[in-house]
């Protein structure tokens, strides 16, 4: 029986063992991670992700081929595979910060691996990370190996949350890189095998280790790249009399560009995009290509670009203040789905309204009164100026409630936002919400997913991103 061991029970390494666990019975599968609250909560009934069917696998499998552990060293030396799918956040001091990643998890995974181990064994990368730091994870096993073998593989993750259970099942591809050597070759052919349980050959992809490590940055940064040009499209569209969905989905129809990923937004947002192309960034810089650097670094200025445009629309047509007004926000996750709120552009719009003396009321149906207020009061990175961090007072947090119902958080607000596509805020009762705000009734929707004509209707002034402005909205000084 094949033992696999993965080292971090996070978002990726939870519900990418549990499919493996499920597709391949005969493999035995421990999850192990340092922090024992979270272990603890994948061993109870509430897991501590939200991602549709994850629970039904998890209930399935674990305790017969699925375990998850606090005993790290145990399950690394048994097992004969080892996923690393520990965080890699961006450093936020000394050299690099701001872009570079911070390896310090990954570097200290590594040399316990090395530590405890007593046989050969493979080391998958999983975690996204810098090109080549495969080679530095090698050179730690190799100086402290004690003879002992290890092939480092790199296979890079492409699942999104929210959809990861469906992603697993049916990935486009799966991606495997390793060292062109025949113990390398043979290292790959055993971590194909595990995957060929239930992904066709044809789909799995081999390469050497640069070309898998890049590839996943690459892939996000291509990604995130053609939500900034949709963004950047939907600010000319607002002053041109566009529609950004009809000029979305024209484009998307040539079989060259594809129709998928082209939702105009109020700005990308979760745990990989800005990371991960703040570290192509810094690896073009320390390559020596500024000028590729500054090209990838424009799909991030455009991001903050689109949520200082939102917050700005906002409070230029409440008549130029948002100060004492309540103004409700639904949806705080980084999409629909999650409770995850990693780098949610709720964040950053949420603090510009704070920054303006609003009062604001957030309902989201997965994430947590503490969650928010934690984000909220987390000082703000800023990843072109490391040094000039932005703590928000106690005070400011004071100006956010947090409700477990849409009206209750829209009652008697001035505005409402909706930051977030949750499903369930296209069928809310719209007239219901109007009746009980303030007038005028303002809505921003930073996700186009409402019926702007019915609301119009209802009599809300409407701002919805990338579509025809309002006369009102249009009117009011723009300082966007
Ligand atoms: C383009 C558009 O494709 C077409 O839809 C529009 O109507 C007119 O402009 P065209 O300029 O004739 O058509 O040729 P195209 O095939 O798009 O190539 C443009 C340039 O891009 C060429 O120099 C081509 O060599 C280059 N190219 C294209 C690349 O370098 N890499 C590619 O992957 C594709
Ligand atoms: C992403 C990649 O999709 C995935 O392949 C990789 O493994 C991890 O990073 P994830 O961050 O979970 O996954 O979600 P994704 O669906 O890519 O959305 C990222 C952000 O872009 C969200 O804030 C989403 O709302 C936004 N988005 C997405 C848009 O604004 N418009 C779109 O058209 C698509
Ligand atoms: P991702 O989204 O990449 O899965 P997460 O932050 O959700 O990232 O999960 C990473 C997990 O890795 C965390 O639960 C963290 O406790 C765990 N972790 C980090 N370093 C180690 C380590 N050295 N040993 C075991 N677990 C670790």
């Amino acid at each position: 029986m094949v033992k696999i061991c993965c080292i971090g029970a996070g978002y990726v390494g939870g519900p990418t063992m549990a499919v493996i666990a499920l597709k391949c019975p005969h493999v035995e599968v421990a999850v192990v991670d340092i922090s024992v609250p979270r272990i603890n909560a994948w061993n109870s009934d509430q897991l501590p992700i939200y991602e549709p069917g994850l629970e039904d696998i998890v209930k399935q499998c674990r305790g017969k081929n699925l375990f998850f552990s606090t005993d790290v060293e145990k399950h690394v030396r048994e097992a004969d595979i080892v996923f690393v799918s520990v965080n890699t956040p961006t450093k936020t001091t000394g050299l690099g910060a701001g872009k570079a990643a911070d390896l310090t998890y990954w570097e200290s995974a590594a040399r316990m691996i090395a530590d405890v181990s007593v046989s050969d064994k493979i080391v998958v990368e999983k975690s996204t990370v810098p090109v080549k730091t495969a080679e530095a994870i090698e050179k730690i096993l190799m100086h402290n190996s004690k003879g002992i073998k290890f092939q480092i593989l790199s296979n890079p993750e492409f699942l999104a949350e929210g959809t990861a259970i469906s992603d697993l099942f049916n990935p486009d591809r799966v991606l495997i890189g390793g060292r062109e050597t025949p113990e390398g070759f043979k290292a790959v052919q055993t971590l194909k095998e595990v995957y060929a349980n239930w992904v066709p050959e044809g789909q799995i992809i081999t390469t050497n280790l640069w070309s898998a490590e890049l590839s996943k940055l690459a892939a996000n940064a291509f990604l995130a790249q053609r939500i900034s040009s949709v963004n950047a499209m939907s600010a000319l569209c607002e002053s041109t009399g566009a529609d950004v969905t009809q000029v979305a989905y024209a484009v998307g129809t040539d079989s060259r560009i594809g129709p998928k990923f082209l939702n105009a937004s109020v700005g990308f947002g979760g745990s990989c995009f800005q990371k991960d192309i703040l570290n192509l960034v810094y690896i073009c810089q320390c390559n020596g290509l500024p000028e590729v650097a500054e090209y990838w670094k424009q799909v991030i200025k455009i991001n903050d670009y689109q949520k200082n445009r939102f917050v700005n629309r906002i409070v230029s047509s409440m008549f130029n203040t948002v100060s004492n007004k309540k103004v409700a926000i639904l949806g705080f996750a980084f999409k629909k789905d999650t409770g995850d709120t990693r780098e949610t552009p709720a964040i950053d719009v949420c603090k510009g309204l704070l920054g303006d003396k609003a009062q604001i009321s957030i309902y989201d149906p997965q994430v947590t009164e503490e969650q928010i207020q934690r984000d909220l009061s987390m000082k703000k990175f800023d990843w072109d100026h490391p040094l000039h961090l932005q703590p928000m007072s106690p005070t400011t947090v004071k100006q956010v409630s947090v409700k477990w119902d849409a009206y209750e958080a829209t009652k008697d607000a001035h505005a409402v936002c909706v930051l977030t596509e949750w499903d369930e805020f296209k069928s809310l009762d719209y007239q219901k919400i109007f009746d009980n705000m303030q007038k005028p009734a303002f809505i921003f929707d930073g996700r186009n997913v409402l019926n702007v004509d019915k609301l119009r209707e209802i009599g809300f002034i409407v701002y919805s991103i990338g579509k025809p402005l309002d006369a009102w909205v249009k009117d009011m000084p723009a300082f966007v």
